[in-house]
Formats: C-alpha cells, structure tokens, sequence
C-alpha cells in the first residue's frame, strides 16, 4: 500500500434517488422519497443525481421527477448540486423548467445498449447531444457515456472506441464527462486499460467514474483508477441500482462501503458515514433490498467497527 499514492480527497456523487429508484418495482411515494433524499442530502454529499426526465413508461418510477427536482431545489439549492439525467433533448426540455445544476446526458459507448436504453444509434445519440447543447444555458452539462468497458449485447468495449466518443463529446463540449461500467463486470485490469489511454490524452479532466458492483469489484475497480489519478465517483446508498435495459446489471457501490473504504485508507470525502448507513437501514426497513456491505453486516450494527471519520 505505501508504494500507491491515493488522493487526498474525493467527490462522491449520489445516485440513489436516480439509479436506485429507478429500479424498484413498487412505486416509491413522492413523499417518501423526498424525505430519504433530504437525508441523503444532508450527510454532507456535495452533489446528488435528483431524478430522471425519462419517458414515465420505460421508468414509471420517476414519473414524479418535476415535483421531486422541485423539492430538492427549495430546501438544497446553493448547498447540495442537483443532476437530472436525461436520455433524449425532450428529457433536456423538461430538465431545464425544473432548473437542476446539472443535466446529465446519458447514452451508450456500445451500439446495443444505446439502442436498447435510448433508442438510438451512438451518432444519432450525439446529434441529440449537440441540441442538448444548444438549449442548456447556463445550466451545467455532465455527458454519461454508459457502457464504457463491457457492454451486455456487444461484450468487450475496447478502448479506442470510448476515445472516439469521447473526441466526438468535446467537440460539442461538456462540463462533466462519466465513464461508466453499467452492468458492473469490469475488472481492474480493464478499467486500468481504459482509463490510462484516456489519462494518456484527458490528463488532468475531472472525470467521473460510474462502477456497478455486479461481480464484486467496484472498490478494487475504484482503487484502479485512483491509481491513475481518478478521484470522482458515483455511488448509491444501499447499493441501490441498475439499468433495466441491461439484463443482469445489479446494484452500484454503497455510498457507505465507498465512504468507509475511502475514509480508510486515507482519503476524505466529507459525508457522514453512520448517518449514511442509518438512511441505508431506513430504506431497507422500508422494503427496500439493500446490496451494501457494511449496512447489512451484523457487525456494522453494532456501530463498532466503522471507520475513525471525524
Ligand atoms: N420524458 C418524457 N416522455 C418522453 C421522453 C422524456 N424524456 N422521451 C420520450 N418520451 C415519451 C414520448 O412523449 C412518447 O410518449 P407517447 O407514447 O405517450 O406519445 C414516448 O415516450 C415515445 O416517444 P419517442 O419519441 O418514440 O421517444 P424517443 O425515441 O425520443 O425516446 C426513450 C424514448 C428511449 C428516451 C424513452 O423510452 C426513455 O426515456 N427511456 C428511458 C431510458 C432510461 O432512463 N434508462 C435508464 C437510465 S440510463
Ligand atoms: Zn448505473
């Protein structure tokens, strides 16, 4: 450990209220998930993807995403920055009446997830980009490339093709751009591949990064890139999350395994971990089926061993 040489901070983005909700079956109450938002909002998170503008019929759970943005805005704006994902320039239109920080544009490195999660080729997706563009103001523009390592229709995503999407996205520009392993199966040695001939060209881009847990490897996959001097990442309390237009993908990265093991070996991240862990327990009392280590360990509940954060 002593030869790796870690941040000294790291952003953590969370995502529960987007890729976590956006993947249960029963309809969360508008009401309830404003109240899990507010707390999430105030574990010291400095940026949370709110909701989705999505077609209410591929992802009826957020159909309530105006009056959720809405919410958040009152108690949050100016404290916690908000992102609204939106597939298509209509979820951008209605993003933007909602006034989040950030839009968040989302669509495929590989042509069958794009096609499948947005139905549209990769180039018509950054056609759709470039009016995205146009429209956003001064509204902050996050680009999520999906699918950046291994795609479930496609398999392997080689690197040369995430560098041409990438090129193509900072021609029409971005304030944020997302690398993400949707359905969780990378694996050290391809994000390291991935990422260090995007390091070669993007040195010092504030990238984030966005790692499923399907197959257990989002920390060692985040340890990878912090190896390359990534310090971005999203996560989801609970765990929550996946894409239903990926058959398999399972939950992300606890927010509370990430902070825990961030915290760990040395790098801050300024969210409060056993408050975060308390939310992760509310919502599994809830019924909802949390995937995060240290939230359902019989020994975290005894609240001993987590981490010495101040
Ligand atoms: N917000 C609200 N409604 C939308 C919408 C949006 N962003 N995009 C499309 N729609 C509606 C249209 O109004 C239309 O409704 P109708 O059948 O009542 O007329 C319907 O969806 C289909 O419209 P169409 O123009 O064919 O849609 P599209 O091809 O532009 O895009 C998708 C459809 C793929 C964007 C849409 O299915 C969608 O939102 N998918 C969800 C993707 C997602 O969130 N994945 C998980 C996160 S990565
Ligand atoms: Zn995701």
């Amino acid at each position: 450990m002593k030869d790796i040489k870690f941040p000294e901070t790291a952003v953590i983005r969370e995502v529960c209220p987007r890729d976590g909700f956006q993947n249960v079956k029963k309809f969360i109450p508008t009401e309830d998930k404003v109240k899990f938002i507010d707390e999430l909002a105030s574990t010291g998170v400095s940026i949370m993807e709110v909701t989705s503008f999505v077609s209410p019929k591929a992802i009826p759970q957020l159909a309530d995403a105006a009056e959720v943005m809405a919410e958040f805005n009152k108690k949050w704006n100016g404290k916690v920055e908000s992102v609204a994902l939106v597939p298509n320039l209509r979820g951008a239109e209605n993003a933007l009446k909602a006034e989040p920080d950030w839009l968040n544009f989302v669509f495929s490195a590989s042509e069958a997830h794009n096609m499948a999660n947005t139905r549209r080729t990769v180039e018509q997706s950054l056609e759709e980009l470039k009016k995205v563009e146009e429209i956003r103001g001064n509204t902050k523009l996050c680009v999520s490339i999906a699918t950046a390592f291994e795609c479930p229709f496609d398999g392997a995503v080689e690197p040369e093709k995430v560098l041409k999407v990438l090129e193509a996205v900072f021609e029409t520009g971005a304030d944020g751009v997302t690398l993400a392993d949707t359905i969780g199966t990378a694996d050290p040695s391809e994000v390291d591949r991935t990422l260090s001939k995007v390091r070669d060209i993007y040195s010092d881009y504030p990238f984030f990064l966005h790692l499923h847990d399907t197959h257990g490897m989002a920390l060692v996959n985040m340890m990878a890139a912090m190896r390359l001097g990534f310090n971005s990442f999203d996560s989801a309390t609970g765990g929550l999350g996946g894409c239903p237009f990926a058959p398999g993908a399972a939950g992300n990265a606890a927010t509370e395994d990430v902070v825990n093991f961030l915290e760990r070996i040395g790098v801050k991240t300024g969210i409060d971990l056993l408050k975060t862990v308390k939310i992760a327990r509310e919502m599994e009392t809830y019924g909802l089926k949390i995937m995060s280590h240290l939230a359902s360990s019989s020994i975290g509940r005894e609240e001993k061993e987590t981490c010495s954060q101040g």
